[in-house]
């Protein structure tokens, strides 16, 4: 399981990750938003530069340090994530989108500040659906460049992640159990990565750098190998 581990194995490989939670604003002060820390992601930025890859980060609403050595793309909404990693695809060996992108974003977006009137509850704020990078960037024609999805689930995980991997035509899915105190802002993450092939390998409870370690050496299993 750890026999990449360290080694420059992603040198001279471009790899772009998605990370944190988007933001979808409703008004000048108020957003729909979600619990991603972008740990995870950063655990993957930091073990790919050990690894020898250049890294580009694209970073939604996360509070935490640059990572060192890496390239850092700030971004908020759904629609920018999307743009920042489509562009950064472009020359990528592999993409893996650990970020939490929101579901849907306020269908029409308030240029002054929804205020209460008195006496009468709230109008409904009414949604509509982002555009699904991870499968967009699956769909393409890609070469060997490898796509990784991330997804927490609750009830049925395996059946859910299965379910998930075929119907967004990545390469490898990484599966992890969310619920009241695991995965959210903890350093330490349980999981099983799917695999398009039908393999499962499973990562026990541990530093997110390790589970991160187990999707590099996967993706490297997945590139083509360069000429020396
Ligand atoms: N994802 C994405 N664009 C979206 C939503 C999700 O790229 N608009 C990516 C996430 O970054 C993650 C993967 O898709 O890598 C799975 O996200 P998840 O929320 O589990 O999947 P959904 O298709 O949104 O399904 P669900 O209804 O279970 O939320
Ligand atoms: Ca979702």
């Amino acid at each position: 399981l750890r026999r990449g581990r360290r080694a420059p194995d992603l040198a001279g490989r471009h790899v772009v990750i998605s990370a944190g939670g988007t933001r979808e604003a409703i008004d000048p002060v108020r957003f729909i938003g979600n619990r991603s820390s972008g740990l995870q992601g950063y655990a993957l930025a930091r073990t790919a530069v050990a690894r020898g890859a250049r890294v580009t980060v694209v970073a939604a609403n996360v509070a935490l340090p640059d990572p060192a050595g890496a390239r850092v793309v700030r971004v908020e909404s759904a629609a920018q994530m999307r743009a920042a990693v489509l562009e950064a695809a472009a020359d990528a060996d592999a993409v893996v989108m650990a970020a939490a992108v929101a579901d849907f974003r306020p269908a029409d977006y308030r240029d002054s500040k929804i205020k209460k009137v008195p006496g009468a509850e709230p109008e409904p704020i009414a949604l509509v659906k982002n555009p699904d990078i991870l499968a967009e960037l699956s769909a393409r024609p890609r070469g060997d460049q490898v796509v990784v999805g991330f997804a927490a689930e609750t009830d049925d995980v395996l059946a859910a992640g299965r379910e998930k991997l075929a119907r967004k035509g990545c390469d490898l899915l990484v599966v992890n159990e969310v619920g009241a105190d695991l995965a959210f802002g903890r350093p330490d993450n349980a999981a099983v990565v799917l695999t398009a092939d039908g393999a499962e390998t499973p990562v026990p409870r541990g530093p997110k750098e390790d589970l991160a370690d187990v999707v590099w050496d996967l993706v490297v299993e997945r590139l083509e190998p360069r000429p020396a």
